[in-house]
């Protein structure tokens, strides 16, 4: 019988899960060691997650041309989208023509929230909290002794009076330099470990006791100029500006906008092994910061016509701990990225963000995305119908050209190439 509900499924080994899913949905042998093929290896994966019945891949590409505060850098990212990578790298080229992109990102400072309820006078309470910061901040820092000798750990304390609709309340927020961690683990531990005291010291019940997503003291920044004869020329350079302000002004217009910068920065997050969830919910609270959602980024024209781009936002990621540590793939794309600390990493995340942006807007002020799109979608289906090496890109050449993109027309091209009729 059809059951979701299976006592004890976390306590089976994974061929053992995998067998029963197998059962359940009616998988073939093909699909089950299909699963079962892991890269990473199923041992590993069964450590990250839980009732693990096998992994599941992306393609991981290489964006090329990044110079980054000088410096070059080869971009691994993962993603199922054609046409990111490629854009990617496009784009990093034409900033690299104005001198490439220049990035400096915030201390690691992550926020922890302690939520206290139940006190009659919060601006009281508040008070209190603030004047025991030196005691809080050292119960936080008996947690992390290593974090603390790194010359990382709590550092200052912020204490607020939040409206909410059962009453106000108090928050109190954590701020710790989490040094090359993503830090959400350090930062909740530390929030557990003073809640009590700040229970005693007021009266009140902690609940909530976890990292605010919203970093927003671990900013970082990018900009870069493109010469507007590289971008395509001054209408392509007042297009992009216009892009960006119907952003800046229409919720609509900005998610999509900064779909696009996420698209460079969840790409670059998943192949090094980041939490991207938490880089999201950080970029989109962030651009909501105004009371209204708007774009990440902002694009003007210079004085010589130039383009130039700007990007702020927050960037949680670490190169130690997390999946950084055990996804053996992720510590492979750190080490072709060659980033040394978690700031480093932020700058590159953020420029391959703006280069993203950068690529997206051109592509749309100027020919559209689509052409982009369809020429990737030719060679899918040429290399599907069994295309190879010089024939692949005749036989897109072919269907671009006629405007039909299908699979019979491609086969159709491939057997006259073949054949030579
Ligand atoms: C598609 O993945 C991303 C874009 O829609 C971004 C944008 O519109 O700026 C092209």
């Amino acid at each position: 019988m059809y059951t979701s509900r299976i006592a004890g499924f976390y306590k089976l080994g994974v061929d053992e899960r995998a067998k029963i899913v197998k059962e359940l949905a009616g998988l073939t042998d093909d699909e089950l060691n299909l699963l079962k093929t892991s890269k990473i290896g199923l041992s590993i994966a069964d450590r990250m997650i839980e009732n693990v019945i096998g992994t599941l891949e992306l393609p991981l590409g290489i964006a090329t041309n990044f110079l980054i505060n000088g410096k070059d850098y080869l971009i691994p990212m993962a993603i199922e989208e054609p046409s990111v990578v490629a854009a990617a790298s496009n784009a990093a080229r034409m900033c690299r023509e104005g001198g490439g992109l220049h990035a400096f990102s915030a201390e690691p400072l992550m926020i922890s929230q302690i939520q206290l309820v139940g006190v009659t006078s919060p601006h009281t309470a508040a008070v209190k909290v603030l004047q025991n910061k030196d005691e809080i901040l050292r119960i936080a820092n008996e947690k992390d002794p290593v974090l603390n000798s790194l010359g990382g750990g709590a550092k200052d304390l912020e204490v607020r009076v939040v409206q909410s609709p059962v009453g106000p309340m108090v928050v109190t927020h954590l701020i710790v330099d989490v040094k090359d961690a993503m830090g959400a683990n350090v930062v909740n531990t530390m929030a557990e470990a003073v809640a009590p005291f700040i229970e005693n010291l007021t009266g009140g019940k902690v609940l909530l006791r976890i990292v605010s997503n919203l970093a927003d003291k671990r900013l970082v920044r990018v900009w870069t100029k493109v010469p507007k004869d590289v971008v395509g020329g001054a209408e392509v350079v007042d297009g992009i500006v216009y892009a960006w302000a119907l952003a800046a002004s229409d919720p609509y217009r900005a998610a999509t906008h900064n779909k696009g910068i996420m698209n460079g920065v969840v790409a670059v997050g998943l192949a090094t092994g980041q939490d991207i969830r938490a880089l999201e919910a950080g970029a989109h609270a962030y651009a909501a910061r105004f009371g209204r959602y708007a774009a990440l980024s902002t694009w003007e024209k210079d004085e010589e016509g130039d383009l130039i781009g700007y990007l702020e936002m927050p960037m949680a990621v670490g190169v130690v701990g997390g999946a950084t540590r055990v996804n053996p793939i992720a510590k492979i794309s750190l080490k072709i990225l060659g980033v040394k600390t978690a700031k480093e990493l932020a700058e590159v995340m953020g420029s391959v963000g703006l280069a993203q942006n950068l690529a997206a807007l051109r592509a749309l002020v100027s020919e559209g995305i689509q052409k982009g799109h369809m020429k990737l979608h030719a060679r899918q289906i040429a290399i599907s119908v069994g295309a190879q090496g010089e024939e692949v890109d005749k036989v897109v050449s072919e269907m671009i050209r006629d405007g039909i993109i299908r699979i019979d027309r491609a086969k159709e091209i491939l057997s006259r190439l073949r054949t030579g009729y």
